[in-house]
């Protein structure tokens, strides 16, 4: 449902991890509400598509390589003039990161370098432009799993999280004053292709975990598309370092509704 339209009209938004999903959504989002879109993405076969959709501009990046992810931000200041929203959102939930028992150091790593080491190196490419310009909105996807520990473990996965959130913590606290925010946001489960390959082998484990979702279903991706283009949009003005939960009220329940 639109609200209001316009409400980053005229901005440069960089979204990684774009072409599927909760990115996916964001970027459908962030235009219609007039931002310039640039998707950065490895999937060649749909990022230019999405972005003549959106008429945006798609970047072929490897999020967990430095060069690769400076150059999707610079391309962004190159066409339109400005580096106003990163949304960094890019990553991976592999089946070989499970219980730390089973999860051997190369799956550990993998996990590390896609979903916590991309975050900080988006962040340190986008920085500059935004303190340049003394205005910017970040938003780092973490997860609730960076709040709250699973039985179902996925070691990596939940560790990175918990990385990217105190990152983004640090990062709203230092640079405040500078005119840039920096916010975290966790979503609890969403129906994206990530969330339906890790639960298609495993329907117990999805049950297991709708258990604890007093709104009882997984999240669409447009509703954690709304939740992004607030924080960043001027209407979350006095919002950094936040944790910003959208999760059905599982960190809220002590027991769920049958
Ligand atoms: N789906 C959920 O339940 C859920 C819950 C909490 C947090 N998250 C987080 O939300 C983010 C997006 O998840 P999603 O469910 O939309 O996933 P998705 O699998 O639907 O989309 C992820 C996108 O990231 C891209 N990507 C993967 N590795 C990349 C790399 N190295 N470089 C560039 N792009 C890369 C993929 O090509 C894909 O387009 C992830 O960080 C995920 O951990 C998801």
């Amino acid at each position: 449902m639109r609200i209001m339209a316009g409400r980053i009209a005229g901005r440069t938004a960089v979204v990684t991890g774009g072409c599927s999903g909760i990115g996916l959504a964001t970027v459908r989002r962030f235009a219609e509400e007039g931002a310039n879109v640039v998707i950065g993405d490895l999937d060649d076969a749909k990022g230019p598509g999405i972005a003549e959709e959106v008429g945006g501009t798609y970047v072929h990046v490897d999020v967990t390589d430095k060069e690769q992810v400076d150059a999707l931000f610079k391309t962004a200041k190159d066409t339109y003039g400005s580096v106003d929203i990163a949304f960094n959102n890019a990553g991976i939930s592999p089946p070989e990161d499970d219980s730390i028992l089973d999860t051997d150091l190369e799956a550990w790593k993998r996990v590390q370098d896609v979903n916590l080491t991309s975050v900080y190196l988006c962040c340190k490419a986008a920085l500059p432009y935004m303190l340049e310009q003394g205005k910017g909105s970040i938003i780092n996807t973490a997860s609730f799993v960076a709040v709250m520990g699973a039985a179902t473990s996925q070691i990596s996965y939940s560790a990175s999280k918990g990385g990217v959130l105190s990152m983004s913590r640090e990062l709203g606290v230092q640079f405040a004053r500078e005119g840039v925010r920096v916010n975290a946001l966790c979503p609890g489960p969403v129906n994206t292709p990530l969330l339906r390959e890790l639960f298609a082998s495993d329907p117990e484990r999805a049950e297991r975990r709708l258990v604890h979702v007093p709104l009882g279903r997984f999240a669409e991706p447009e509703e954690m598309a709304n939740a992004v283009l607030f924080l960043a949009s001027d209407e979350s003005s006095f919002m950094t370092a936040s944790t910003f939960l959208v999760d059905g009220g599982i960190s809220g329940a002590y027991v769920t509704p049958v």
